[in-house]
């Protein structure tokens, strides 16, 4: 019987030793990776601390539940699953994550405990740019002194030479068509033709150069982690050769001034794979590997599928009802 320990020695395994070791690890400015995110929006600030974010180490881990963002969703389905551990990539946020109440009443009712693990476990592995189709010979994590700020250079791989090869790849592996099925399938059960789903909607896409032109030496950066059109002119004197500028994760424009930089430069522009898909990207490996040191456990990826529907069209004809009569008669009587 594994316990949360187990789990939590796993993961340091797996970082090398970057998860938060207690009390002192946070306190004490040694741990990198305790890092504080803020928009300076005064209570909106969230400090990663990459372990045990609820719950007690000698807790029972069975089943795992590997999710990228924490939500009300996904502790439902954890606790419908008998879910003990759930490992979230993304920080968790008291009150926040655990939809809008403190995560001791919500995950301390469920008995199920919470690991973070984001940055700490940000480039362990070479899979986005493996992914996307190229090998990157330079890695930066703070390009231009922004701590967070990557940036990989890299050739492409053998059998990869021009920018519709990045397309093919990446519908390949990240399962356009059945994406696409899936849409189609919630389009006619619903029975509403214009609903909109994440992947389907930020599929990867040529916003500079045709499907025909060579991808040459690529310049893939991150646009969310603050990679400006400075930056690119940067990264560009000093590889002259970089034919192809890959944004991933966080996506651009055709009018955004990246682009406009990039075109100035005489260089294709790729959007690639969207943060919708990180968990196939970072959460599919870290399970893998997880497996591995602890087979007796089992493993459940909780994948976030999002679409958006017109109001007019959401719900059934009764929830219409329900809703239009609660606005009419409580929510509109007092103003
Ligand atoms: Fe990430
Ligand atoms: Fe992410």
């Amino acid at each position: 019987m594994y316990t949360v320990q187990n789990v939590l020695d796993a993961l340091d395994q797996i970082t090398g030793g970057r998860l938060v070791k207690g009390p002192f690890d946070t306190a004490s400015g040694r741990n990198p990776f305790v890092v504080s995110k803020s928009s300076s929006i005064p209570g909106k600030a969230i400090v990663e601390t990459p372990g045990l974010v609820f719950g007690d180490p000698a807790w029972p881990a069975s089943r795992v539940g590997m999710v990228m963002t924490l939500t009300e969703s996904s502790i439902e389905l954890a606790r419908a699953l008998e879910i003990d551990v759930i490992i979230a990539h993304h920080p968790i946020a008291d009150g926040a994550n655990s939809g809008g109440v403190p995560l001791k009443s919500y995950l301390g009712l469920y008995g199920i405990a919470a690991i973070e693990l984001h940055e700490a476990f940000h480039g362990l592995h070479p899979g986005i740019p493996f992914l996307h189709g190229h090998k990157a010979f330079r890695v930066e994590v703070a390009y231009g002194g922004v701590p967070g700020n990557i940036l990989f250079v890299g050739v492409p791989l053998e059998g990869m030479t021009v920018l519709g090869d990045i397309l093919d790849r990446l519908a390949r592996f990240m399962g356009y068509r059945e994406e696409d099925e899936m849409l189609k399938a919630e389009k006619r059960v619903r029975g509403c033709d214009t609903i909109v789903e994440t992947s389907a909607a930020s599929g990867a896409r040529i916003l500079l150069g045709t499907r025909t032109s060579p991808i040459g030496t690529v310049i893939h950066i991150f646009p969310h982690t603050g990679f400006s059109s400075a930056h690119l002119e940067k990264a560009k004197s000093e590889h002259p050769e970089a034919a192809t500028v890959l944004a991933s994760i966080s996506r651009v424009p055709p009018t955004h001034e990246l682009v406009g930089r990039a075109e100035a430069l005489g260089m294709n522009f790729v959007v690639g794979n969207s943060h919708a898909v990180e968990i196939y990207e970072n959460w599919m490996p870290l399970s893998y590997a997880l497996r591995d040191l602890l087979p007796g456990i089992e493993y459940y990826l909780l994948r976030e599928r999002v679409s958006a529907i017109p109001l007019q069209a959401a719900g059934n004809a009764d929830i219409r009802g329900y809703a239009q009569e609660m606005a009419t008669r409580f929510l509109l009587k007092r103003r």
